[in-house]
C-alpha cells in the first residue's frame, strides 16, 4: 500500500451579513433578474468592516478541526503544518498563515500562504498532501479564505454581482491511498500569458517601484468576464478530464459528484457537459454564497455533505480555475465524515 494524504475533517464558514441581489439592484444599474440568469447567484455573504481574512480562516478552520476530532482518536491533535489560500490576506506582508495558527491554537508549526486566486484550495491541498507523503509533515489543517468584498470596485456591477466573501477548510493526516478520503492525484496548471484577464493592477512591487501613486481604479479587483469565462470552462473541463484519465476512474468506476470553483452556474453547466456528467452530479452553491474565491470548493463541498449529496464512498472530483491564470483537479473517495457546523468558541480576536 503506498502512503497517501488522507481527508479527515472538513468545515466552512461565511460571516452573517448576506447581501441578496436586490440590495445590489438599489446601488447600481443591475438587477436581481440579470444576476440570477447570468450567473446563478442570488446572494453572497459580506464581512463587516474592520473584520478580515484570517477572522474567516480561523472560523472555517475551527469548523475542520471540530470535525476531524468527532471521529474520535487524535484525529485533530498534531497538526505540523497549516496552509492557507488566500488572495486577500490581512496585510501585503507577512502572510496570514502564521496568524490563523497562533489563534487556533497552533502557534508554532510550519504556516504559509498559498496564491493562487480561485484555484488556491486545489494548489493548497496538492502542496500539504505532497508534504504529508514526502515525511515533512505528519498532519495538516488546509484552509481557503478570501474577502474580495474588500478590493471589489464598489462602482462595478459585473464583479460585485458575483463575488462573496467566505472560507473553507479540511484537516489531512498520513494514511493508505486505498482508505476511503485518501487523495488519489492531482491535475495542476498555469497560462501566465493571461495574467491579465484576473488583476489586481496597483499595490505590487510593478506598480510601487515607478514610485508614482497608482492610476484611480486600479487598486481594484478587474476581470474579463467574458474571455474568464471561456477559459475556464476549457482549463477545468481538460484538467479534470487528465485526472480522470490517469487515475482511472472510468465505465462503472466514473466520477460521483464534481465539486467545480463556483463562479458561474452556466460554467458548471457547461464543465458538466464537457464530461459527459448529468447536471446533478455538479455540486452547486454559488446561488447562496456567490463565488468565494479560495474559500469555493471546501464551501461547496461542506454544503453538499451537509445536505447529503456528497455521500461517504462518492468518487468526488474537485477541480478550479483562477487568475494566473490558473488551474487544479483533485480526486479523492468521500470518506465517513461528521460536520460540526457551530463548535464552541474558543478563540480570541487579533488584537491589533
Ligand atoms: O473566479 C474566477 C473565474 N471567474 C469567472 O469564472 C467569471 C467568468 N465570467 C462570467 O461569469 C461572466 O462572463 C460574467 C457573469 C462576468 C458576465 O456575464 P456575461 O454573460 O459574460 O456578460 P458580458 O460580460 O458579456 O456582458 C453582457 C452585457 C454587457 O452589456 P452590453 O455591453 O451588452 O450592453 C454588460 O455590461 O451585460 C452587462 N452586464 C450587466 N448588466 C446588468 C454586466 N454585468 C451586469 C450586471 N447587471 N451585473
Amino acid at each position: 500500500m503506498s502512503r497517501a494524504a488522507v481527508v479527515c475533517g472538513l468545515g466552512a464558514w461565511v460571516p452573517p451579513r448576506v447581501v441578496p441581489n436586490d440590495v445590489l439592484a438599489e446601488q447600481l444599474d443591475t438587477s436581481d433578474e440579470w444576476i440570477r440568469t447570468r450567473t446563478g447567484i442570488e446572494r453572497r455573504h459580506v464581512i463587516e468592516p474592520g473584520d478580515a481574512t484570517s477572522d474567516l480562516a480561523v472560523e472555517a478552520g475551527r469548523r475542520a478541526l471540530a470535525s476531524a476530532a468527532a471521529r474520535g482518536g487524535a484525529e485533530a491533535e498534531g497538526i505540523d503544518l497549516v496552509v492557507l489560500a488566500t488572495s486577500t490576506p490581512d496585510h501585503p506582508c507577512p502572510a496570514t498563515a502564521p496568524v490563523v495558527a497562533e489563534r487556533l491554537g497552533l502557534g508554532g508549526v510550519a504556516a504559509f500562504d498559498v496564491g493562487a486566486v480561485c484555484t488556491g484550495f486545489v494548489y493548497a491541498l496538492a502542496v500539504a498532501a505532497s508534504m504529508l507523503t514526502a515525511g515533512t509533515a505528519q498532519r495538516a489543517l488546509v484552509i481557503g479564505a478570501d474577502t474580495f468584498s474588500t478590493i471589489l470596485d464598489p462602482g462595478d456591477r459585473t464583479t460585485r454581482a458575483i463575488f462573496g466573501d467566505g472560507a473553507g477548510a479540511v484537516v489531512l493526516r498520513t494514511g493508505d491511498a486505498d482508505e476511503p478520503g485518501a487523495l488519489l492525484g492531482f491535475d495542476l496548471g498555469s497560462d501566465g500569458a493571461g495574467s491579465d484577464m484576473i488583476t489586481v493592477r496597483a499595490g505590487g512591487s510593478r506598480q510601487r517601484s515607478t514610485g508614482e501613486p497608482a492610476p484611480e481604479g486600479d487598486q481594484y479587483f478587474s476581470m474579463a468576464g467574458r474571455a474568464v469565462f471561456t477559459e475556464a470552462v476549457l482549463n477545468m473541463s481538460k484538467s479534470a478530464q487528465n485526472l480522470i484519465d490517469r487515475i482511472g476512474w472510468t465505465g462503472d468506476a466514473s466520477v460521483d459528484r464534481v465539486v467545480a470553483h463556483q463562479a458561474n452556474v452556466r460554467i458548471l453547466r457547461a464543465v458538466g457537459d464537457q464530461l459527459g456528467l448529468a447536471d446533478e452530479q455538479i455540486v452547486v452553491n454559488l446561488d447562496k454564497v456567490g463565488n468565494t474565491v479560495a474559500g469555493s470548493i471546501p464551501l461547496a463541498l461542506a454544503d453538499a455533505v451537509a445536505a447529503g449529496d456528497v455521500r461517504p464512498g462518492h468518487r468526488v472530483l474537485l477541480t478550479g480555475f483562477g487568475g494566473g491564470l490558473t488551474w487544479g483537479s483533485a480526486a479523492l473517495r468521500w470518506p465517513d465524515l461528521a460536520l460540526v457546523p457551530d463548535p464552541t468558541p474558543t478563540l480570541r480576536k487579533e488584537q491589533s
